[in-house]
């Protein structure tokens, strides 16, 4: 069986050949593109760190979503960034908030039906302190409270599917949230509105670029006490169980380059739809790279996207969407 009479570069010779033989496919209905909405009219604000992404206005996002049904891709992943914060978050839950009155509007456009309308569950865009939860305070010491902010986020995630959120994806990382939100989704009669949870989400330098484009870094600390150590894989399997035992329908790894082998082992344990989120940061890294002349922009995006696909992802949120779309035509 070996060589000559083995040779692995017969079916390696033409594409066509390889075509034939390639393992894993990348497709834009297994694409979600993440929009970060905005207040006003007319705004398109493009992101310093995140090229060719932008703060969106909702009539800008509209024409972005319209754009991304037409290339065919999955889904939307919304952000909001209010008018105001303040120490609660209450714009989280607010009816009249900018991601609720976003969704009214997107929903009502029969031109995005394809699209899956993904709507974050979190307080980081919304407080005034840029924690993703309530900050309980005393002299120097504080503590990011989880039980309080479960029940801001239950009341967020019901807001956003009244709004019309065909999914509600929690990415805060408090202990015991995804029951809550499934409660309040089923007492606000949305008991058919599915949770997508970042079950396996790590505290990563990876999110740096995010924070400008949602404007949620936090003012003081860090997040070390709700996200993961990314050290952790074991950790993330509990994560992951105790979610889908709270009743996750399907989960969000996060990031995804730095951790396909937790992708990997959460594939191989849990019979779940699973997705990877490829954070603001592998984007912006490898956009840098490409305006240095460093990487070939088109197969490097691709090769990344497929090494998720590969890893165990069903379907991918990244900032590469619209572009990997038109590349798959
Ligand atoms: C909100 C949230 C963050 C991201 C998604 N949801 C930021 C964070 O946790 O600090 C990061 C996404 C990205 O970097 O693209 N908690």
């Amino acid at each position: 069986m070996n060589f000559p009479v083995t040779r692995m570069r017969r079916l390696r010779r033409t594409e066509a050949m390889r075509s034939l033989v390639r393992e894993t496919h990348l497709t834009p209905g297994a694409m979600i593109y993440p929009l970060f909405i905005c207040p006003g009219e007319g705004v398109r604000r493009e992101i310093g760190s995140m090229p060719g992404c932008f703060n969106l206005s909702i009539d800008e996002a509209a024409k972005e979503a319209e754009a991304c049904a037409a290339l065919g891709i999955g889904g939307l992943l919304l952000f909001g960034l209010p008018a105001e914060k303040d120490e609660q978050g209450t714009g989280a839950w607010a009816d009249d908030g900018i991601v609720q009155t976003a969704l009214r509007e997107l929903k009502k456009n029969r031109k995005l039906d394809s699209l899956v309308m993904m709507a974050d569950v979190c307080l980081c865009e919304y407080t005034s302190h840029g924690h993703c939860g309530v900050v309980a305070r005393d002299g120097d010491h504080y503590e990011i409270e989880n039980d309080s902010s479960v029940a801001l986020l239950a009341k967020t995630a019901a807001s956003l599917a009244k709004a019309g959120a065909d999914v509600i994806a929690p990415s805060d990382m408090m202990d015991g949230r995804v029951a809550a939100i499934r409660a309040a989704l089923d007492a606000g009669g949305h008991e058919m509105t599915p949770v997508l949870s970042y079950a396996s989400k790590f505290s990563s330098a990876f999110y740096g670029p995010f924070r400008e484009a949602a404007d949620s870094a936090p003012q003081f600390g860090d997040r070390r006490s709700y996200q993961m150590d990314g050290a952790n894989l074991r950790e993330a399997m509990r994560e992951i169980e105790l979610d889908l035992a709270e009743g996750a329908d399907m989960l969000l790894m996060k990031p995804a380059m730095p951790y396909l082998d937790v992708i990997r082992a959460a594939r191989e344990r849990f019979d779940v739809p699973m997705g990877a989120y490829q954070v603001s940061g592998e984007f912006s890294m490898l956009h840098a790279a490409f305006e240095r002349g460093w990487l070939e922009p088109e197969r490097a995006m691709m090769e990344s996207l497929v090494s998720i696909r590969r890893a165990g992802a069903d379907f991918i949120v990244t900032y590469f969407a619209k572009d990997a779309a038109k590349v798959l035509g």
